[in-house]
């Protein structure tokens, strides 16, 4: 069996892209240092494949941690490296913590990678290096804006970091995914989004509010230039998200017609707008939703969504899952966190 290292593989998009590798036979080595994240999600990993995948805790940021990590570990052909922070509006307040934690922690698994001769990386980057772009739908060849927030701009350095250090190094390859915004949970709701205090994204803000968490949502603006003025994203369900790493880790070990360095968009293609979001949840729900229009949030962009093209011919990755059953994912998901603080 092949064994992958998993770094942030607690956390929510991680937890899920787990499943995803045991599923397609691999071995999983999580490295975690839970500080957004809870250990239980182990459980609702080995709920539903039956595998509880190997774990350390550890931080990635710290060189003696994960040396030691890589050093039990130096059979894994492939690494996935999600483990970092990433609130916009924290990293605005505390840019050195950012800083310190997203650019060491890439900086400490690439010297890792070639210290123990592992070539292959997957890097979560994020739609965010796009800012506000021009011409939508955005490719991967449209222009890297400077970077609204300090989170944003570790995303565009840790990019810039990979590809020099490529550029010096003709033995690693590297696969850097940039998201959209992923949205939903598994199916079998036995792992989600666990947000820690006050959610900021969309999703997890409204379905607290509809289980009475929060008392309302507020739409951030109805006054862009859009068909019904509220912002638009491209919505991504985090279980297709998951896959298209799979396939990455594939395409890295396969190396068929491989470049040392490839970025791809993963998002739908499709733009929703927050209105839409609104409208379909009490769609699937049944629910009424308490919101309330409310002024632009601050930094917000107006538009975005992803041309996919490229994923979908070369990664031979497309997004399946509709919008109405992602959000009613994150709507059971949301049922069964409140089911379990019943029980408790
Ligand atoms: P998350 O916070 O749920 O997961 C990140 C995990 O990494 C957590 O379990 C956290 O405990 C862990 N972690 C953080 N710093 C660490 C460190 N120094 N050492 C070890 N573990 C550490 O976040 P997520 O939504 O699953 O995001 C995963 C990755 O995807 C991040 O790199 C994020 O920037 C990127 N991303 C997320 C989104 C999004 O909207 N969720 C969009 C684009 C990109
Ligand atoms: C989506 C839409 C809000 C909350 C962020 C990061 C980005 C990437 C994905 C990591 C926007 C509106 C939200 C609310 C609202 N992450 N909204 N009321 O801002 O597109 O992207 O996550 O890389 O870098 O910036 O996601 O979910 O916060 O917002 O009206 O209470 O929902 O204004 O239009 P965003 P989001």
């Amino acid at each position: 069996m092949e064994k992958i290292i998993v770094t942030g593989g607690i956390g929510y998009i991680g937890s899920h892209t787990v499943v995803e590798f045991q599923s397609a036979g691999f071995e999983v080595v999580i490295v975690d240092n839970l500080s957004n994240s809870d250990i239980k999600v182990l459980d609702g990993i080995k709920n539903i494949t039956g595998k509880k995948p190997i774990f350390y805790k550890a931080d990635v940021s710290d060189i003696h941690e994960i040396e030691e990590v890589f050093s039990k570990n130096k059979d894994a052909v492939a690494i996935v490296h999600f483990a970092a922070f990433k609130a916009v509006g924290e990293s605005v307040q505390k840019p050195l913590m950012y800083y310190q934690n997203n650019i060491q922690g890439i900086i400490n698994i690439l010297s890792q990678m070639q210290k123990n001769g592992i070539s292959n990386l997957v890097f979560s980057s994020s739609c965010t290096v796009y800012g506000q772009a021009k011409s939508l739908p955005v490719t991967e060849d449209s222009p890297i804006l400077k970077a609204e927030s300090p989170y944003g701009n570790t995303k565009k350095i840790s990019e810039e970091i990979i590809s020099d250090t490529l550029k010096s190094d003709d033995k690693l390859n590297v696969i850097s995914l940039r998201y959209f915004n992923p949205i939903g949970a598994h199916h079998t709701a036995e792992i989600g989004e666990l947000p820690i205090g006050i959610p900021n994204n969309l999703l997890p803000f409204l379905t607290q509010t509809a289980i009475g968490i929060r008392e309302k949502l507020s739409v951030f603006g109805n006054d862009y230039n859009t068909h019904d003025g509220t912002a638009i994203r491209d919505y991504i369900n985090v279980v297709d998200l998951a896959k298209a790493h799979v396939v990455s880790i594939q395409r890295l070990l396969e190396k068929k017609n491989l470049t040392n360095y490839e970025v791809f968009n993963i998002g739908t293609g499709k733009g929703t707008s927050v209105m839409e979001i609104v409208k379909t949840f009490e769609a699937v729900s049944g629910e009424k939703l308490n919101y309330q229009i409310a002024k632009r949030r601050e930094g917000d962009i107006e538009q975005i969504w992803a041309d996919t093209s490229k994923a979908n011919e070369i990664l031979g990755w497309k997004a399946q899952e509709s919008l109405e059953n992602t959000i009613k994912s994150a709507w059971e998901w949301e049922k069964r966190l409140a089911q379990r603080k019943v029980n408790k």
